[in-house]
């Protein structure tokens, strides 16, 4: 029998969503990579922080070219981190305490080792076999590449086959894309929709959503004008083409042939005015938006952000997500203690209307550039405003998602050594340290050798990621034993949350106040946080929550968030 929670019509539209990136979580077969009946270990922790939903990053057979994004078998699961029946009991427990499960669908690029990869490079050019991927002949009888396209992680999106052909990756050359073209593609990715849904599982993270469906006709436009992105229009070759839809759709039939209906949230990095077409209920369902982790510590950004947000679901039918971190970007604790440039660089979208990308953003970007040595970063600091910044989420209308360690406000690594990194985008150039510093396995326990390991509790070996000896004040059990630690407010956060949208609370209303301040309410719940270094005067009303320890009666303190209750 479905849970009651996760049997209401669209629970995902307010749902709070915890992100298990599962190398990363719970190690339960010892061999220091986390796993599937890890996962199922920890679903009292998952429980008593209170979230609705867990998304699981790819537990698939991978070779880890891009930590699992490269999928080897899209209806199985890696046999280092269990099995299909391990998933199963993992779903049953996470279901039993109320939690649903979504899962990540790869659908852009394959691995290079998935059956079909393997069968297209061993056919000639023109077979049914390559038509499932993008090979075309190379350049100069197939001594290079077709074109001077780029792929994201760097260097040529052409990898040679070995006989004047070459195939298209957008990512790393062990992720070919597929030819979304194809109708056998498109099937098979039908029968994963219904292989997990028939499993269980309650939706799906729709990893490059926004790629799939491409126009690959000649004359190729060149590199440069590749880079002319995001585009309000659909007319990119490869990005957010308008045909991409026609699978969605197709999809929605899938979704709402269970009972309930499955949904999936795109992960689809188009411009602020595509990201409906994502989110319809005759599509998706669901789109990410990334706005708020790009905001800085300033009201007016989190201001122009949330009424973007709002106003970009309103006709939707959809609902907006929130969130600070994932597992592709520097650790929100880290990155809210960076210092602010006085001069914001605000790279505006094409419209110059919406903000894109802010500067402690960038200069985050520019931290994990430089080798891990940090512009000053005020770490209590970041970690202060980034428990301020989780409660301006948790009081907004909508969907949030949390990265795993973000309850714990756990900041990045960013000093791992360059032998132990596993990312693709680190080493293809000479400085890039890629996106394995906040990948790095959780701390459960404050002694480093609890479980007879050396991690942290995180199982009973080491960690695949090396963790720094300052994990360990990070650790769950630490922060279960302080009332104010991070992981306290959360759950206590969470708790209230559910009792304060039990019936849905009051319209979302702006409400003035001294600079510095953003207040908002919903009803007679009110949300006011302090961006400032000084406390400021509050409103008079209950104290439901605050984010600092030294709690409210003086004002909303420093750099934190106050939770009121107040007609
Ligand atoms: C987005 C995922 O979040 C990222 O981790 C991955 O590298 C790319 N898609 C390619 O699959």
């Amino acid at each position: 029998m479905t849970h009651p929670r996760l049997a209401r019509p669209q629970w995902w539209h307010d749902a709070v969503v915890y992100q298990i990136y599962p190398r990363s979580f719970a190690d339960a077969h010892g061999d220091g990579l986390g796993d599937i009946p890890g996962i199922t270990s920890r679903v009292g922790y998952l429980s008593a922080l209170g979230v609705d939903a867990v998304w699981l990053s790819p537990f698939y057979p991978s070779q880890l070219a891009d930590g699992g994004y490269d999928v080897d078998d899209y209806r199985d699961v890696d046999p280092r981190l269990g099995s299909l029946e391990e998933f199963d009991e993992m779903v049953a427990a996470l279901h039993a305490a109320g939690i649903g499960v979504i899962v990540d669908l790869v659908p852009n690029h394959s691995s290079n080792r998935h059956a079909w990869f393997r069968a297209a490079l061993a056919a000639s050019p023109g077979s049914p076999e390559r038509a499932r991927y993008l090979f075309r002949d190379g350049a100069d009888g197939g001594a290079l590449p077709p074109n001077d396209w780029e792929s994201l992680f760097g260097g040529s999106a052409w990898t040679p086959a070995g006989d004047g052909q070459w195939y298209l990756h957008l990512f790393a050359p062990e992720q070919p894309d597929l030819n979304w073209d194809n109708p056998e593609v498109r099937a098979d990715f039908e029968h994963t929709l219904r292989f997990w849904s028939d499993r269980g599982v309650d939706g799906f993270r729709i990893d490059v959503a926004h790629g799939l469906v491409k126009n690959l006709a000649e004359p190729w436009p060149p590199q440069k004008e590749m880079e002319d992105w995001p585009r309000p229009d659909g007319s990119h070759p490869l990005w957010d083409r308008d045909e991409l839809m026609n699978v969605y759709r197709s999809w929605r039939r899938v979704f709402d042939s269970y009972d309930p209906p499955r949904f999936a949230v795109a992960e689809a990095a188009v411009h602020p005015s595509r990201r409906a077409r994502y989110a319809s209920p005759e599509t998706l369902g669901q789109a990410f938006n990334f706005a708020m982790q790009e905001a800085d510590w300033r009201p007016d950004d989190f201001h122009r952000v949330i009424d973007a947000a709002l106003s970009d679901v309103a006709d939707t039918g959809s609902s907006t997500t929130w969130l600070l971190g994932c597992h592709d970007s520097p650790r929100v604790a880290s990155r809210y203690g960076l210092p602010l440039i006085p001069e914001p660089r605000v790279f505006a979208d094409l419209k110059g209307e919406r903000p894109f990308r802010h500067d402690s953003q960038w200069l985050a970007r520019q931290w994990l550039l430089t080798d891990g040595r940090a512009p000053e970063v005020d770490l209590p600091l970041g970690r202060r405003r980034a428990r301020a910044a989780v409660l301006v989420e948790f009081a907004l209308p909508g969907c949030t998602y949390v990265y795993q360690g973000d309850e714990l406000g756990l900041p990045e690594v960013a000093d791992l050594p360059r032998e132990v990194l596993q990312d693709p985008m680190a080493g293809r150039s000479t400085r890039e340290k890629g996106r394995d510093g906040c990948r790095v396995p959780l701390p459960w326990a404050s002694d480093r050798h609890a479980l007879g390991g050396n991690s942290f509790g995180f199982g009973s070996d080491g960690a695949h990621l090396p963790q720094p000896d300052w994990f360990g004040d990070f650790a769950v059990d630490v922060q279960e034993a302080d009332p104010t630690s991070s992981l306290a407010m959360y759950r206590q956060a969470l708790e209230l949350r559910a009792s304060l949208t039990a019936t849905p609370p009051g319209e979302f209303e702006w409400v003035a106040g001294p600079s510095g301040l953003l207040h908002f309410r919903r009803g007679a719940w009110h949300c006011l946080t302090n961006f400032t270094d000084e406390p400021l005067p509050r409103p008079e009303g209950e104290v439901l929550l605050c984010s600092a320890p030294e709690g409210a009666a003086g004002g909303v303190p420093a750099n934190a968030t106050v939770w009121l209750r107040s007609e």
